[in-house]
């Protein structure tokens, strides 16, 4: 139960408070709509922490939800409304797809990508802890399991993965092309927002190559040591999630604010 409320009150504190911390004065606030809708807040909270509690996959597909929003330059409706985030006026198809890290990203290009939303290293390997919640599909890691080196045999796995979790991967997901199977990213407790992503990693049960890439560091490598700590993930991932929520944001009277939320005006 307890992990319910850690990721409500993250969401919570990503919509209304966490955007805040690298906004300039005049731009996203807590209690933007205090006047002119002075329940939303509560309204928002309460809906969340309900449908989460009923549907635990919830939080994962909000919190990535999230992630690709502040990556992309295009908002969602859910998080635009609030906090005086307002709406880009590009909105470009191409972009998400190329802004997005990849699951096939090697520790360089994670790096260049996160970089060039003013993200760190430490960002990368901290924020790449939300994978201790949600699923992933096949397509998003066989190339892991099947034919690594154009071989294909059953053996062709790429060596980085633990043998007996790439067995498994490979009987769950059967052939390279399979889009419609999901396993859990923490296979252990994969609705829980705990650390065995790192503890996961270290034993090469990583499920992405962008995953098993934070062991080819020495610094992230380092880094994933220390946030195998329970205290130190939590208070890591607040900072983290708090900078990606600041990406691009608009406010005051940058953008719009859209009339119907998938279009521009
Ligand atoms: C470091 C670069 C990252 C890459 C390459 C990446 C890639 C992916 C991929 C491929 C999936 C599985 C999609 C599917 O097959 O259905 C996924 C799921 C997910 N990602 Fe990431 N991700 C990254 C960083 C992040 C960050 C920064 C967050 C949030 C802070 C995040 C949160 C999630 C969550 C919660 C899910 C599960 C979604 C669900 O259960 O439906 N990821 N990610
Ligand atoms: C395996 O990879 C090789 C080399 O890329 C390719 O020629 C072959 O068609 C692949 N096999 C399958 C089943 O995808
Ligand atoms: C791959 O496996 C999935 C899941 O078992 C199945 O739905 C799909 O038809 C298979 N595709 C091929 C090309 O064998
Ligand atoms: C899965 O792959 C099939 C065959 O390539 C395609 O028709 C289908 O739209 C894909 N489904 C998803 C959810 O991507």
């Amino acid at each position: 139960m307890r992990h319910y409320y850690f990721v409500v009150a993250l969401i919570w504190c990503v919509l209304f408070l966490g955007c805040n911390v690298e906004a300039q004065a005049g731009d996203l606030k807590v209690g933007f709509y205090k006047k002119s809708c002075p329940l939303l807040e509560q309204i928002v909270s309460k809906v969340i922490a309900q449908n989460v509690a009923s549907n635990p996959e919830l939080a994962a597909k909000l919190l990535r939800l999230f992630f690709h929003d502040c990556f992309v330059r295009f908002n969602k409706p859910l998080w635009e409304v609030q906090t005086g985030r307002r709406d880009g006026i590009v909105s470009i198809a191409t972009e998400a797809r190329t802004d997005i890290p990849a699951p096939t990203f090697n520790y360089n290009r994670l790096v260049s990508s996160f970089a060039s939303k003013s993200l760190g290293v430490q960002d990368l390997v901290v924020l790449s802890g939300a994978h201790t919640i949600g699923i992933g599909h096949c397509n998003s890691f066989s190339t892991r399991i099947f034919n690594f080196t154009g071989q294909n045999n059953a053996n062709d796995i790429d060596p980085s993965l633990d043998l007996t979790y790439a067995r498994f991967l490979q009987r769950t997901c059967q052939n390279l092309s399979n889009n419609v199977t999901s396993v859990p990213m923490d296979p252990i407790t994969g609705t829980t927002f705990d650390t065995h992503y790192y503890t996961n990693l270290k034993q090469h049960k990583g499920l992405f190559t962008s995953d098993a890439a934070l062991l080819t560091n020495g610094r992230a490598s380092n880094l994933v040591d220390k946030l195998i700590d329970n205290g130190n993930f939590l208070n890591a991932f607040k900072n983290s999630i708090k900078r990606m929520g600041a990406i691009q944001v608009l406010t005051g009277t940058a953008g719009e604010i859209r009339k119907n939320c998938r279009v521009i005006n």
